[in-house]
């Protein structure tokens, strides 16, 4: 059921040294690289269909065009292992693991869009992961891998890599709020242009990209397009590291060739849930996603297509199980605590709408709710989509939205009753 393209290296003891990596294979790629033009990398890159891994899944090859060639500005490679989303915990295994996996894609993606300084931006609370990065950032160094030239002169071409911390916010995540962050501001989401274009740093070009997208680039190089579409469905093909989290008796990171039932992951790898509980529900992508119910989660395909089709996305990944123990009261509260905290409060509908459902479902919570505040909460969640800079707040709606529909009896009984109640008791 596992396919290994990103986590080949992942059960090797200490496969995070550069010696006991280049044993293994690590950088071997880049023998195919040198002989490729940078347009033939990004051609590769766009016939695998590749699909950026942070969360909207968005096609890598078109994003890579979107970078101008000939322009004089510095370009500049921007990989995103921010990993703040709740549920996700793929990024930090590729950077614990096989660092110099993401250092072999960032040389790979680098030569491809003619982009000399990369920077990894990763989340503060991730302090041991940025040490472990700039230990094998110093050994690509000390090898000649990076640099002044690429692989000891194979490749006349600079290269250097620096690791920033951010400091804890969700928001920094989000490719433009990172950016600022980076940039040495308030880490606050900027207006998008209408048309499609690359990211801009300092007023030059950038090109942001997920810890696992950039790690998945060295597979394709070496083995071409073919390689990897081999894995998966027709319209998402390859790869993804799906993590599951909740109680499952094995939760944990599984690389997943596209296109398999969910439930029979939740079943096999996963274990099937702990003590024999039932499933009641699954976040499928993050939190930042709409729920599915049981049913729904015994019907789900692990594609894109197949997640949009019912309703929901593949977001980055990160299955929160959910089992009939639990109140989606509390779930929902749970959540929307954890979005009133990280709103950066630019745009009025998310900052005053994460806090008003807050409270609407404190109410709920400490006997104090009434049975119309299940259709405010979908109220509020209506003035959330499409009207504000950046998608958290459309993602708010998404998921509080979906959980108060889904489970409309479970509000009820909570408001009529004043206490928790779970789906065994209704
Ligand atoms: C609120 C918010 C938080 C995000 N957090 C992350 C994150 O932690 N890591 C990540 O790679 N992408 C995150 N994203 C998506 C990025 O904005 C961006 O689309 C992504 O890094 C692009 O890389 P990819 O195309 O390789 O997925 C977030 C987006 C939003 C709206
Ligand atoms: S939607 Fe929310 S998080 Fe995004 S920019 Fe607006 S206030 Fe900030």
């Amino acid at each position: 059921m596992i396919t290994k393209i990103v986590s080949k290296k992942f059960d090797i003891p200490e496969s995070y040294k550069l010696e006991v990596a280049q044993k293994n294979g690590a950088y071997g790629s880049l023998k195919r690289l040198f002989t490729m033009t940078p347009d033939e990398v990004i051609t590769e890159v766009d016939k695998s269909k590749l699909r950026g891994k942070g969360g909207g899944g968005a096609l890598c090859g078109p994003k890579w065009r979107y970078m101008p060639t000939n322009d004089p500005r510095p370009a500049y490679l921007i990989v995103n292992a921010d990993e703040s989303e709740p549920g996700t915990f793929k990024d930090r295994e590729v950077m614990d693991k096989d660092p110099h996996l993401l250092i072999e894609g960032i040389i790979c993606s680098s030569y491809a869009m003619n982009i000399h300084t990369a920077y990894i931006y990763i989340r503060g609370e991730y302090k041991w992961l940025a040490d472990r990065l700039n230990t094998a950032i110093d050994e690509a160094y000390e090898a000649g891998i990076i640099g002044e030239t690429l692989m000891n002169g194979a490749c006349d071409f600079k290269l250097d890599i620096v690791v920033h911390r951010g400091a804890g916010a969700y928001i920094c995540g989000e490719k433009s709020a990172l950016i600022e962050s980076l940039e040495g501001k308030r880490g606050h989401p900027r207006l998008k242009p209408h048309q499609k274009e690359c990211e801009w740093y300092f007023g030059n070009p950038a090109t942001v990209n997920n810890v696992e997208t950039i790690a998945s680039v060295p597979h394709i190089i070496e083995n071409g397009y073919e390689g990897y579409t081999q894995y998966g469905t027709e319209k998402s093909p390859g790869t993804m590291l799906f993590a599951l989290s909740g109680p499952v008796k094995n939760p944990g990171v599984y690389e997943l060739a596209y296109g398999l039932k969910m439930i029979d992951v939740i079943n096999t790898l996963g274990g099937g849930m702990k003590e024999g509980k039932k499933l009641k529900a699954v976040i499928p992508g993050g939190v930042s996603c709409p729920i599915l119910t049981r049913e729904e989660a015994e019907n789900a395909v692990l594609d894109y297509e197949s997640m949009w089709d019912i309703g929901s996305t593949l977001g980055t990944g990160g299955m929160v199980i959910i089992d009939e123990d639990a109140c989606m009261v509390e779930v929902a509260k749970n959540i929307i605590e954890f979005y009133h905290h990280e709103s950066c409060g630019q745009c009025t509908p998310c900052r005053e709408g994460t806090g008003w459902i807050d409270k609407i479902l404190h109410d709920v919570v400490t006997q104090q709710g009434k049975l119309s505040d299940i259709q405010t909460i979908s109220d509020v969640c209506n003035t959330l989509n499409g009207k504000t800079i950046c998608v958290f707040a459309p993602a708010v709606a998404d998921i509080i939205g979906s959980i108060v529909v889904k489970f409309k009896d479970e509000f009820e009984a909570y408001i009529l009753g004043g206490q928790a109640i779970s789906s065994k008791e209704l």
